[in-house]
């Protein structure tokens, strides 16, 4: 950190007494360099992309912050069908269908309703705090595969019902979906009253 070293290395090289600027700042003197062409990109860029910046977003063309919410929140909102739909890609009401039609997953989906929804519909799904799934009286759609798989998805939170899609992986909500599914008609003992609109009888 030598003063006297670095004055030294002030001195104006013999090519570049030509880019000397002829004002001199207390001795101090420049020279004209051209830019690097690197930071003359950069310098450009920004320029650019303020102009389009504020044509996008300030015309009212592009979308506000609050529009950027509401697309987000749609596009949870159809991935959250999709992870409901089934791990397995295929249309949601051919893998419920063929689910209720497999004992395996039958059996499965019995374990899971065992384990996750006898507390509140009952062993035989004959309704105890949540309501009966074997009748024909449906609170939330029409006891469709495709209904109840919605229902036991999103849950009915403010009645208690809780939202399934996040707790279940997509096969156990596919099976004890089917499961409930194969509940209908069985007319269990001690079932609870109807609620909700009667439905017309599925299958
Ligand atoms: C904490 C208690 C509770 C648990 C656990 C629960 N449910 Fe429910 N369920 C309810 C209540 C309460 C309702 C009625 C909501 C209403 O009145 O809108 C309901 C409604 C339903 C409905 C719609 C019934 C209709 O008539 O429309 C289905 C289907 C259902 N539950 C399936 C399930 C399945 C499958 C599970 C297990 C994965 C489950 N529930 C676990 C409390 C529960």
């Amino acid at each position: 950190m030598s003063d006297s070293k670095d004055e030294q290395k002030m001195e104006v090289l013999s090519g570049e007494e030509k880019l000397l600027l002829d004002h001199d700042y207390d001795g101090i003197k420049e020279l004209d360099h051209v830019l690097p062409r690197w930071w003359l990109g950069i310098f450009w860029a920004t320029i650019i992309f303020s102009a389009w910046y504020v044509g996008y977003y300030m015309s009212g063309y592009g979308p506000t912050p609050k529009q950027e919410l509401e697309i987000a929140l749609a596009q949870i909102e159809v991935n959250k069908t999709k992870a409901a739909s089934s791990s397995q890609g295929g249309n949601e009401e051919a893998v419920l269908l063929a689910a209720f039609k497999n004992p395996e997953k039958l059996k499965h989906g019995n374990e899971v309703y065992a384990g996750k929804c006898l507390a509140c519909h009952g062993d035989k799904g004959q309704g105890v705090v949540g309501p009966n799934l074997t009748d024909d009286f449906w609170i939330h759609g029409k006891g469709t595969l495709k209904d109840v798989a919605k229902v036991v998805a999103d849950g009915i939170p403010d009645k208690g019902m809780p939202p399934w899609a996040q707790l279940l992986t997509p096969d156990e909500l596919i099976d004890v979906v089917a499961f409930v599914h194969s509940l209908h008609g069985t007319n269990p003992p001690g079932a609870k009253s109807a609620q909700g609109e009667k439905q017309e009888s599925k299958d």
